[in-house]
């Protein structure tokens, strides 16, 4: 299986199966000197594993002074990292597989589930794993987010920041905007109103045996310098689009006004300059160009929505068919969230600081 490797400069490749024995990462071209520990790496693992929302999980880890308790998605560095400090070596970071449960997959074992990955792997690779979707399965991206805490750290250092919230599930809009909430409600919404009644409205689906799916809206701010991204293939948009789109269940995004820029003028859709009188760089007076302009970034804060599919995995029972080619029909039990939305948000910021990690490095080849 190829595709495994993300990145220019600074560049990961991931491995392990949600059912195997470990998964985990490997960043090359991390600078030496950025400051480094399991503590920062843990952090961002914790707020992806399921359940782990608001009150974040894993809290000893947060803070070396508590003891840590043994638990679930635990990361080893095993490289690159000499007293609490990159040495721009290779890091190589592991979480072992230690709940794996495969007994709850014994019913899809030989059924393919509507909605998930199962039937064109099979096509593809003549294999049926069916321990939780192997590579397929939300567990890959533990790699990816342990990596992004690594471009994170490094991004911290410049001053450049990524947030990523929910804006929307399971058919709720956000109305109003409160960073401090993001982190405080289950769904990681940024409205306290809209996510009591996002959460009423999971309770209800899952009685019904169904799920639900969302926005999540990301933006980049703080010191990002105009001009990075390579046009012309690499721009800052494409990869970013390139980087999210390989994020399981995400099947949109858009950048500033998005798909509404097609029913704006020109004059309504332009973001209008003007000078810094201090002498520094210009502003902009809107930023429907989400921050990018001929895929370069303008200096303006980065803004995506991406949209977020529901789970597939559903209790509700469902037309499929088996691996012999018979009609069946499937009810997925077992673990799974009835909308991914909080789950993706740390994914999305992660693979947000590794292309911008990525683009900083490779901006500096520039100029003479
Ligand atoms: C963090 C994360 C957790 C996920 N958990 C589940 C899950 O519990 N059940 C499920 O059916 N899909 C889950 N998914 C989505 C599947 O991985 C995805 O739908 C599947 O690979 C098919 O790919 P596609 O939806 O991008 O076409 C998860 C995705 C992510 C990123």
């Amino acid at each position: 299986m190829g595709g495994n490797t993300f990145g220019t400069l600074f560049r990961i490749t991931t491995f392990g199966e949600s059912h195997g024995r470990a998964l985990g990462v490997t960043i090359d071209g991390c600078p030496a000197g950025i400051p480094l520990s399991e503590f920062t790496v843990q952090r961002e693992l914790d707020r992806r594993r399921p359940g782990a929302h608001g009150a974040r999980g894993g809290d000893a880890k947060l803070n070396p002074a508590v003891t840590a308790r043994k638990e679930a998605d635990e990361v080893e560095i095993l490289s690159g990292i000499f007293e609490g400090k990159t040495t721009g070596t290779s890091i190589a970071m592991i979480v072992r597989n230690t709940n794996q449960q495969s007994a709850d997959y014994g019913d899809i074992a030989r059924k393919f589930r509507p909605g998930h990955a199962d039937y064109p792997f099979f096509e593809k690779y003549g294999i049926r794993d069916y321990r939780g979707g192997g590579r397929s399965s939300g567990r890959e991206t533990i790699g990816r987010v342990a990596a992004g805490a690594v471009a994170k750290a490094f991004l911290e250092t410049l001053g450049i920041r990524a947030l990523a919230w929910t804006s929307e599930a399971v058919g709720i809009a956000c109305g109003t905007f409160d960073e401090a909430e993001i982190e405080r409600n289950p769904m990681r919404a940024c409205d306290a109103e809209a996510a009591q009644a996002m959460q009423k409205r999971v309770i209800e689906l899952k009685a019904a045996g169904d799920s639900g799916g969302g926005i999540i809206s990301c933006r980049v701010s703080g010191n990002i310098p105009a001009g990075l991204g390579e046009p012309v293939f690499d721009k800052l948009d494409a990869e970013l689009a390139y980087a999210v789109l390989s994020v399981g269940a995400i099947k949109g995004i858009e950048f500033g006004a998005g798909f509404q820029a097609a029913r704006l003028t020109g004059s309504e859709n332009n973001d209008p300059m003007r000078a810094n009188p201090a002498g520094g760089k210009p502003s902009f007076l809107s930023n429907n160009a989400g921050g990018i302009l001929g895929g370069l970034s303008t200096g303006a804060e980065i803004l995506f929505r991406a949209a977020v599919k529901p789970v597939s995995s559903i209790s509700r029972e469902q037309l499929t068919v088996d691996l012999e080619g018979r009609d069946c029909g499937i009810s997925v039990h077992g673990r799974h969230d009835v909308c991914l939305c909080p789950r993706i948000v740390p994914v999305v910021e992660a693979m947000t600081n590794l292309v911008l990690a990525d683009m900083i490095l490779r901006n500096r080849a520039s100029r003479a």
